[in-house]
């Protein structure tokens, strides 16, 4: 794939912005810690797993300033680098997972000197960003073979290359149907408020010259009635133990209303997406963003100032709603509890 969203440089994490696709391909290098969390937190990085690698890399970017040998204020500053990051973006949890990891990695270590705590935390945090790039193409793999050649998918926000450090979940599953010669169109749904499926999903599928066609989020149901989408494709920002599913806000609409037309929905989640810890959707974290992004649409005002407004990132579609989750070890079907536990606990 020809998009990097992600990578470490030159001991800086280099990002594509995301903010200024898709007229303008502008990377920023984060040097330090508060440049990361800043990009997470205003989208220039988003999606779960890029946003898992960031915060890997965050972590790196703030123990560069470390110095000395004191332990106790090695691990002191540590943990307040940990919170800090995780602080960004409450619900996608590859955000926390990633973080553990690295939390992992220092208390696995503590009786070796700090130079080489940090050489081990700069190995985990390639190993995490090269295993994305190894579990983003098994889950194209094992998702390809749900496409047939003249199916119509649909897809939400952006759960590709940009999402990801270079291939995608949902988009990854395009991908690799496309490289086994297969025939189909997507459609894309601009994804209101911020359009990450118009600015994002467009722009990486018609650089892979996919038959791409661009909908608004209210188009969704007609074209559903008109028989022209066969099976939708989503990513996830956090899976719970029972399956219940946390993604890109306008998720759940499209999940009833496929369930109406007798539509297959999948989700496409690597190991990093679930959160064992947790028993169902009710359980987690919704972020609630800032009122302006409803009120303004590219910097233009398209609603009264001192309307109220309600901006959930995210909703929770419940697991009986989904067909399946492609995950790298395979497809897990219903009943989800069980198989997801039988999946990932091996
Ligand atoms: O707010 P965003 O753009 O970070 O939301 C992203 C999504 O909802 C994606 O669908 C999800 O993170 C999966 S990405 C492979």
């Amino acid at each position: 794939m020809a998009i990097s969203t992600i990578k470490w440089i030159n001991n800086c994490a280099r990002i594509i912005d995301q903010r200024k696709l898709p007229t303008k391909l502008v990377y920023i290098d984060c040097r330090n810690e508060k440049q990361m969390w800043h990009a997470i937190k205003t989208l220039a990085v988003r999606g779960a797993p890029a946003i898992g690698v960031a915060a890997a890399f965050g972590v790196l970017l703030g123990l560069k300033k470390f110095k000395g040998s004191d332990k106790y204020k090695f691990y002191k500053d540590f943990y307040a680098l940990c919170d800090h990051i995780g602080s960004s973006r409450p619900t996608a949890v590859n955000l926390f997972n990633m973080l553990d990891r690295m939390k992992k990695t220092v208390e696995d270590h503590r009786d070796l000197p700090i130079p080489e705590i940090k050489k081990l935390l700069h190995k985990e945090a390639q190993a995490i960003y090269r295993e994305d790039q190894r579990v983003c193409r098994q889950m194209g793999d094992f998702g390809e073979k749900l496409i047939q050649s003249g199916k119509n998918c649909l897809t939400v926000c952006n759960a590709g290359a940009l999402a990801t450090v270079d291939y995608g979940t949902a988009l990854g599953v395009f991908y690799s149907a496309k490289k086994k010669g297969k025939k189909f169109k997507v459609y894309s749904c601009e994804t209101r408020p911020l359009l990450q499926g118009a600015r994002l999903t467009t722009w990486e599928l018609l650089k892979q010259n996919i038959d791409t066609t661009l909908i608004c989020d209210n188009m969704a149901a007609t074209l559903m009635k008109q028989k022209k989408i066969d099976m939708i494709f989503a990513g996830a920002d956090r899976i719970a133990s029972n399956g219940d599913t946390a993604n890109k806000i306008g998720t759940y609409s499209l999940a009833v209303l496929a369930k109406h037309h007798g539509i297959p929905l999948y989700i496409v989640a690597p190991r990093s997406t679930f959160d064992l810890k947790i028993k169902s959707g009710k359980q987690i974290p919704i972020e609630e963003r800032s009122a302006r992004e409803v009120t303004h649409m590219g910097g233009v005002q398209t609603a009264p100032a001192n309307v109220k407004v309600y901006n959930p990132a995210f909703d929770v579609t419940d697991n009986q709603l989904i067909t399946g989750i492609v995950t790298e070890y395979g497809i897990i079907r219903p009943p989800f509890a069980k198989n997801i536990k039988k999946t990932l606990r091996r």
